[in-house]
């Protein structure tokens, strides 16, 4: 099932959401509309929003708050895509140049920064605690990730769980708050938001494996490829790389002529033993998703992790 598809039985909250992040963006000062132009807020695959649409309908809950909800998500996802940017030295996302290539990167911290705390006020103003500590915490984890990441970064001798520490507080955190909060507006208790939690976590590690493939091997993921290689960030394939003696040509890379690394990431079979990682987490993701009563919102999810699990952007 392609992600249009996917997205259907959520498309009219999808849709909703999207106006909600275009009315809350703006703002009189000249530069921050440039900013604004320079950031496509429509191109992301808000696949956050969805995931939480997704649960929450198949934990039939109805709440009018959920376009709201869904946009301070991919909101504050943004602004940490755009602080992101800044961190990686990275000049494309979703296929354009970057704010920080436009602007430089002390305006887009400040950019940053104020996506962040529009994300935050979107939800102070609709009284969502639950909603607002969810993300407090998750931020909270993803910046840990992050600079748990920049201390490894070049390590080449990073350890696997190192790694998988820095992805589960970078990315799954976030995924994981989401289902929590699901579960929350669902009214279940704590045993089954826990459960939602683990799986959040789970679908996160897939998501973030297979961002970390794309790296290797997408040129359609509208970001700059190899750019993990280039910047030390040490993830799984460029592990798993390293480990079948890869060390000369990681070091030794040039972006023109990629065949060689290409070649022996092709020996040692490096795409598919990544995948045979996510597989251990979509086995548990799956095994969740089929406790539920079958419905198009547990159908969609089980489509949104065969997306996941394969992608190319
Ligand atoms: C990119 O997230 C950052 C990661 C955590 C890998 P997405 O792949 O969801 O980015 P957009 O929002 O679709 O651009
Ligand atoms: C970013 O991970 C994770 C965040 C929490 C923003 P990456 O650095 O791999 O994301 P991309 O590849 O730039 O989207
Ligand atoms: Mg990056
Ligand atoms: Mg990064
Ligand atoms: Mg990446």
């Amino acid at each position: 099932m392609d992600y249009l598809n996917i997205q259907k039985p959520v498309l009219p909250l999808l849709k909703a959401t999207e106006k909600v992040l275009a009315r809350h963006i703006g703002s009189e000062i000249r530069l921050i509309s440039e900013l604004r132009q320079r950031t496509p807020v429509a191109k992301g695959k808000k696949i956050r929003a969805a995931f939480l649409f997704l649960l929450a309908g198949m934990n039939r809950t109805k709440s009018k708050g959920l376009p709201v909800l869904g946009a301070a998500i991919e909101m504050l996802h943004l602004s940490s895509l755009v602080h992101d940017d800044i961190i990686d030295h990275s000049s494309w996302r979703r296929g354009e140049k970057t704010p920080n290539h436009h602007f430089g990167d002390c305006l887009s911290v400040l950019w940053g920064d104020f996506l962040f705390i529009t994300s935050i006020r979107m939800l102070t103003r609709g009284g969502g605690a639950a909603a607002i500590d969810m993300l407090a915490e998750a931020s909270r984890q993803m910046i840990e990730g992050q600079i748990l990441e920049f201390e490894n970064n070049f390590n080449y001798r990073i350890q696997p769980r190192t790694y998988y520490n820095i992805i589960r507080k970078k990315t799954s955190s976030m995924f994981a708050g989401i289902a929590a909060l699901a579960a929350r507006l669902a009214g279940k208790d704590a045993a089954s938001a826990a459960n939602f939690y683990r799986f959040g976590q789970d679908f996160g590690m897939i998501f973030q494996i297979s961002d970390d493939l794309l790296d290797l091997f997408s040129d359609r993921a509208g970001k700059s490829r190899f750019q993990d290689l280039k910047e030390g960030k040490v993830t799984l394939p460029y592990i798993l790389l390293l480990q079948g003696g890869g060390l000369p040509l990681v070091k030794g890379f040039d972006r023109p002529t990629p065949g060689p690394l290409l070649a022996r990431c092709r020996d040692l079979g490096i795409q598919e033993r990544s995948l045979a990682v996510i597989d251990r987490y979509h086995r548990k993701c799956s095994r969740f998703l089929r406790s539920f009563p079958p419905s198009p919102y547990r159908s969609s999810l089980e489509s949104l992790l065969e997306f996941v699990r394969y992608r190319e952007y």
